[in-house]
């Protein structure tokens, strides 16, 4: 019997428009990446993303969203997610995450990737690199129709292996035309991810906070309404990629040219 296809299952002309966002987002984390050096404020990162997508004719997704000021989140050190750019200049030893979304005809593609500015702990380095490694794995255990679960599963077991812990209050999401909606991509095994499946067509993105300490996270900070850090102030790291299943299996649509690929050593 051939099963009627649900509203998040993408015909082949809306896979193209993902793929066209996921395109865009990549390219403009490879505008951006010479500027991650030590002395560099957040807020410079901020505008070369703004005008560069400005310039292409697309907007950032984060500027506006829920009143969030930036077209970037910037996430440094014991900074989970949602770190707002400002005149903090990046200093050797710094990790910093930068967490992109772009719209491109109405079609939403979102990243992120952690950068080691200078040299850095042999912590700071290993958080990072276990987060990386998370979402290559988890992308990894992907096959169409497969349980959400698999991804918590799989990053549960790799970060507990290596001594770190994994954000629970923050998830992945599905994305399409709207910035999140279903499913829910926790990076724990929860109930509904359990029950949701990953089919052919459907887009969400995977996007692993992996502590160094406690996995708990700080209330949002009062001063900013967003900015979220680790309860205890140790190192979080994070990537995220947008994936599309097809038949064949995960499809990652922001891959970088010149960022780090499967494999990759920090
Ligand atoms: N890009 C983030 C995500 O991965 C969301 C940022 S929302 C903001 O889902 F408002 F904080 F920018
Ligand atoms: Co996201
Ligand atoms: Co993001």
């Amino acid at each position: 019997m051939l099963r009627k296809r649900n509203k998040l299952q993408l015909t082949a002309a809306q896979r193209d428009s993902m793929r066209a966002a996921g395109r865009f987002n990549a390219e403009v984390m490879d505008h951006i990446r010479p500027l991650v050096k030590a002395g560099v404020t957040t807020a410079a990162i901020d505008d070369a993303v703004r005008e560069y997508t400005k310039a292409h004719g697309h907007r950032a997704a984060t500027l506006g969203y829920q009143g969030y000021p930036k077209s970037c989140c910037t996430s440094i050190n014991d900074v989970i997610c949602h770190g707002i750019p400002n005149e903090y200049a990046l200093q050797e030893g710094d990790i910093i995450n930068v967490d992109l979304t772009s719209v491109v005809d109405g079609w939403f593609g979102d990243q992120s990737e952690t950068f080691l500015i200078g040299q850095c702990s042999d912590e700071a380095r290993a958080v990072t690199q276990c987060s990386f490694d998370c979402l290559y794995l988890a992308i990894e255990a992907l096959t169409p129709g497969c349980r959400v679960s698999v991804i918590g599963e799989t990053v549960v077991r790799e970060a507990h292996a290596r001594g770190f812990s994994v954000v629970r209050e923050y998830v992945g999401h599905g994305l399409g035309r709207a910035f999140h909606q279903d499913p829910s991509i926790p990076h724990f095994p929860n109930r509904q991810s359990r029950i949701d499946r990953l089919l052919p067509g459907m887009c969400f993105t995977i996007e692993p906070m992996i502590n160094a300490g406690t996995r708990y996270a700080k209330p949002v900070d009062k001063a900013d309404g967003w900015t979220v850090r680790t309860r205890d102030g140790q190192l979080s790291a994070q990537f995220e990629h947008t994936i599309l299943m097809t038949e064949d299996g995960p499809e990652i649509l922001t891959l970088t040219q010149d960022g780090p690929r499967r494999g990759h050593r920090f």
